[in-house]
């Protein structure tokens, strides 16, 4: 039996990319997922890749009101909340002299308020049961800086260090909290970036030590494990899963030396 059967996981992002991908997952590891997102068209995303989600409620994170809502329809209807992963994110930034002051604000409000409230709305719930787990999704670029970085690096880095706090407040009523960190995923929105910036893709993979662009299944796996009773002891945590993108700077000497 799958360590998730009989939970209940709400994902946030569910539509696309990598909280697409956690909801795959953990739905097939038997359990029952309710998805949150902005967007919902009958085209976009497909249906089919929704089908594992057991509901969806459209959502923006930035509205504590209306992720209070999702929560307590959830709770009428399965009665508990196991595991809670963030996925909702967008990427927006640039140097600070050349970012207006509503981009920063839209990318603070999504990436870290957001992650505040839908954390916010399952603690009440979580701590009734004296469990859960609550996995953020980070990022790289909450760790180390990226030229351009600035409100997402500022973002990420405060998604990391909520998650560690969540951690500490909250670990002796049974809740842990862990944030992973993504390398460079290919979802619509890295293709989006780039799009719009192509040598940066051969760039990225040249420094990603295991030479190609992540999967979101990649990251669905670590989320699972977070998920799961394997990590009852791994709380305050940030995973890297990254092919090694952090690792270390490789300057092709090995090469040189006819290691590859
Ligand atoms: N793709 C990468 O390389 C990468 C790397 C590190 C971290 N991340 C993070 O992973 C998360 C998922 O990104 P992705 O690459 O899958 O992107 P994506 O664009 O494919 O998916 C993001 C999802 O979040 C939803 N969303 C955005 N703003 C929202 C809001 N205000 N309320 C509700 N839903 C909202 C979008 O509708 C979309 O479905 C993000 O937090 C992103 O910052 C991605």
């Amino acid at each position: 039996m799958s360590q998730l059967e009989n939970k209940v996981a709400i994902v946030t992002g569910a539509a696309s990319g990598i909280g697409l991908a956690c909801a795959q997952r953990y739905a097939a590891e038997g359990a029952t997922v309710i998805g949150m997102d902005r967007n919902l068209s009958s085209d976009w995303p497909s249906v089919e890749a929704l089908a594992p989600v057991s509901r969806f409620h459209q959502v923006d994170v930035t509205d504590g009101g209306a992720q209070r809502v999702a929560v307590a329809e959830t709770l009428n209807e399965f009665g508990v909340i196991d595991i809670l992963l963030t996925a909702a994110g967008l990427g927006d930034g640039g140097p600070v002299s050349m970012l207006d002051e509503d981009v920063w604000d839209r990318v603070i409000d999504v990436n870290l308020k957001g992650t505040f409230l839908s954390i916010k709305a399952v603690l009440d719930a979580m701590m009734a049961q004296r469990s859960g787990s609550i996995i953020t999704i980070a990022s790289v670029e909450g760790l180390n800086g990226t030229e351009g970085g600035s409100a997402y690096n500022a973002s990420k880095g405060g998604v990391v260090m909520l998650s560690k706090n969540v951690a500490i407040d909250y670990g002796r009523m049974g809740i842990r909290c862990n944030a992973i960190c993504p390398g460079f995923i290919e979802t619509p929105m890295l293709n989006d970036v780039m799009g719009l910036m192509p040598e940066l893709k051969e760039d990225v993979i040249r420094e990603t030590k295991i030479g190609r662009l992540g999967r979101p299944e990649e990251i669905a796996g670590a989320a699972y494990f977070l998920a799961s009773d394997d990590a009852s002891y791994v709380t305050g945590h940030t995973l890297v899963v990254d092919g090694g993108y952090t690792a270390g700077h490789s300057h092709g000497i090995v090469q040189m030396m006819g290691l590859v």
